[in-house]
């Protein structure tokens, strides 16, 4: 039996369609435009399309755009005091800086620099300690986006058995966070972990976010399972000239004769990602009213 393919591109429209809706009421009844600034330092192809992205979703959605791009060899001392202007700027309420940042940059403290009211990559070690504690922060949009998939298609996930594969700061870790908080049991898995192949095969709920392409095989999934593919993996055409392949961490042709529902990439997890952020930055910008 064929898996059911999860449309994650007219969910994430679906949720964009909404935070247009709230976008209009805020400039209506407050005179409130929601601002997003998106700042890459560096040339890294990948970031640019993404961060091209949520710059032209979020001016559909109604929003102010606040676009900074750097050279490579900016200072620390430079993006900071960037940050600091955007932090006291009233017309910006979301701030996003595009990872991964250049070698000699501190993510970490550059991160730390935002205010954690305009965090809505919800990176900021405030938020990361407040969801990891149960309260309510900005959460992280791809592993938010996740969620959002698991519960339309599954709905009360208590009881089941989810495993994360994978650990970063970025997804990992918060979608065990969230995963815990909405009554899962949750295993983290890794590089390190022992029989990878026979942990997966227990989860109800299989989340792949590792970044290597294809690594998740068909026969480490549960029949019936419920599969979110968070990688993006970009590899070389396999026809002369053509166009670069996106590929999941998960095989997925193999993955869809067992599994009961997966996210296909791309049009999964990726334009989740993207809504969730614009939800993010709605929500902030209504906080301040
Ligand atoms: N790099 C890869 N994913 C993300 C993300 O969600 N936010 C930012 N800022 N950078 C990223």
């Amino acid at each position: 039996m064929s898996a059911d393919i999860i449309d994650g591109k007219a969910f994430a429209a679906s949720i964009r369609d909404r935070v247009a809706a709230a976008t209009g009421n805020l400039k209506e009844e407050f005179g409130l435009t929601p601002g997003l600034a998106v700042v890459l330092v560096g040339e890294d192809p990948a970031s640019q399309v993404y961060t091209r992205s949520k710059e032209r979703m979020a001016t559909a959605a109604g929003m102010a755009s606040f676009e900074h791009r750097l050279a490579e060899e900016t200072t620390e001392r430079e993006l900071l005091g960037l940050i600091d202007n955007l932090n006291a700027d009233p017309e910006v309420h979301g701030i996003l800086v595009q990872l991964p940042l250049p070698p000699h940059l501190d993510s970490a403290l550059v991160i730390n620099a935002i205010d954690p009211n305009k965090d809505v990559d919800g990176f900021h070690i405030s938020n990361a300690g407040r969801l990891a504690t149960g309260q309510t922060s900005m959460v992280p949009c791809t592993p938010l986006g996740c969620l959002l998939l698991l519960k339309d298609r599954i709905g009360d996930l208590s009881g089941k058995h989810a495993v994360v594969v994978g650990r970063s700061n970025i997804v990992g870790k918060p979608m065990a966070s969230l995963l815990l908080g909405a009554n899962a049991t949750v295993s983290i898995a890794h590089s390190r972990t022992a029989d990878l192949a026979g942990l997966c095969r227990q989860a109800d709920i299989l989340v792949a976010a590792v970044g290597r392409p294809g690594m998740i095989e068909g026969d480490w999934i549960k029949p019936g399972a419920t599969v979110i593919d968070v990688g993006i993996n970009r590899l070389p055409s396999e026809t002369e000239g053509g166009k670069d392949r996106l590929v999941g961490d998960v095989d997925f042709a193999a993955a869809k004769e067992v599994a009961g529902a997966i996210t296909p990439v791309p049009g999964g997890v990726g334009p989740m990602t993207i809504a969730c952020l614009l939800a993010n930055t709605v929500v902030a910008a209504a906080r301040i009213n």
